[in-house]
């Protein structure tokens, strides 16, 4: 099996990160690279993003496959081993704190209180198993139905999630939360110290779409980054855990619809930064936010773009925020579309 060799002070940080890329085998082993006993060898799955994949050698290792690696070995012991022998069982399930998320088909579906039960065998951190059964409304909410909680536990869906070393809440259920993009939250960290280092002066940062604030927790745990903050979300739900996780004496956390915030006359022409991270809306809402940001300052945002039109969205974005203005693929979304991400500055 292909894994990574990477410095052990790596390690934590590489699992996450494969981890929301879900390029994570389950059952996954580390074990000391027998090589160099500084060095830790991580497997993977799929094709991790190259940034990486490019940094660390992979070298091809045999695994000890009698312990059992996936939830799928423990279903042998809770089914018949007919049923077990004659479906195809899920591949891929997700983490989000101390929940899982799997899929379900219908062949599937029967079986999936035991499917819950061997994942929680599998996993001793998870305290709960859930259907997903996808994303629902504007608010992109997931769609959940309990298959198994472990004994003397809570079924409740809120949890506790970590990301790049922080700590914050959420409940798929009624919020929208992705570990996907949080190599992309560390790159906004970067690039707000280099645009604070050029300013010589904290920042006034604007991220309208805040979710649950994961990208706003890097920000705020950086000493003197932030002179103001607002950080809103349309979702009440995401409100409250804005206010929740969101801890800092300059931070403004409201309920509020990141079109209309233009028609205060106070928010315009007053921020450095302005995140935009509503992928599937990006760039029919940009035009619409274009007054929040003060000439010079700066535009990171995200969208799903299709493939075949990739180039029109590139001379849109050129349209509505200057020739500079660089739109890039950072990973693939679907068969046919990338998430790409728009960094862009405004004219001064
Ligand atoms: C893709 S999520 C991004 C959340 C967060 N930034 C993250 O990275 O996890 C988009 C968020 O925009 C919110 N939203 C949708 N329409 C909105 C609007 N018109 N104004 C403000 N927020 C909106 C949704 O509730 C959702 O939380």
């Amino acid at each position: 099996m292909l894994h990574l060799s990477v410095p052990s002070p790596d390690t934590d940080r590489i699992l996450q990160q494969l981890r929301a890329e879900s390029a994570l085998p389950e059952g996954a082993r580390v074990q000391t690279d027998p090589s160099d006993s500084e060095r830790r060898l991580i497997p993977f799955i799929d094709n991790p993003t190259p940034s990486v994949a490019a940094h660390y050698p992979i070298v091809d290792i045999e695994v000890d496959t009698q312990t059992p690696r996936t939830y799928r070995d423990h279903l042998v012991d809770i089914l018949p081993t007919d049923i077990v022998e004659s479906v195809e069982w899920p591949r891929r399930h997700e983490f989000i704190g101390d929940l899982i998320l799997i899929k379900l088909n219908d062949e599937q579906r029967p079986h999936g209180d035991a499917i819950g039960e061997a994942l929680l065998r599998q996993h001793s951190r998870t305290r709960a198993v859930f259907e997903d059964g996808g994303v629902i409304g504007d608010f992109r909410v997931r769609d959940l139905n309990l298959l198994a909680v472990r004994d003397g536990h809570e079924s409740t869906t809120r949890t506790r999630i970590l990301e790049n070393e922080n700590y914050l809440w959420t409940d798929p259920t009624t919020v929208y939360y992705s570990s996907r993009l949080s190599h992309e939250r560390e790159g906004t960290l970067a690039t707000a110290l280099n645009l604070r280092e050029e300013l010589g002066r904290p920042l006034i940062i604007c991220a309208p779409y805040a979710g649950v604030g994961p990208s706003l927790l890097p920000l705020i745990s950086e000493p003197d980054l932030i002179e103001e903050l607002f950080a809103g979300d349309l979702n009440p739900s995401a409100a409250e855990f804005l206010r929740e996780n969101i801890q800092h004496p300059s931070a403004t956390i409201e309920c509020a619809d990141a079109r209309l915030l233009k028609e205060r006359p106070e928010m315009c022409e007053k921020f450095d930064i302005l995140l935009v991270n509503i992928p599937h809306d990006t760039l029919e809402h940009l035009p619409e936010l274009l007054p929040l940001i003060r000439p010079g300052g700066l535009v990171r945002g995200w969208a799903i773009i299709e493939h075949s039109e990739f180039q029109d969205a590139q001379v849109r974005v050129r349209d509505i925020l200057g020739p500079e203005a660089e739109l890039e693929r950072r990973r693939s979304y679907s068969a046919s579309a990338d998430l790409c991400r728009l960094d862009a500055r405004k004219a001064t």
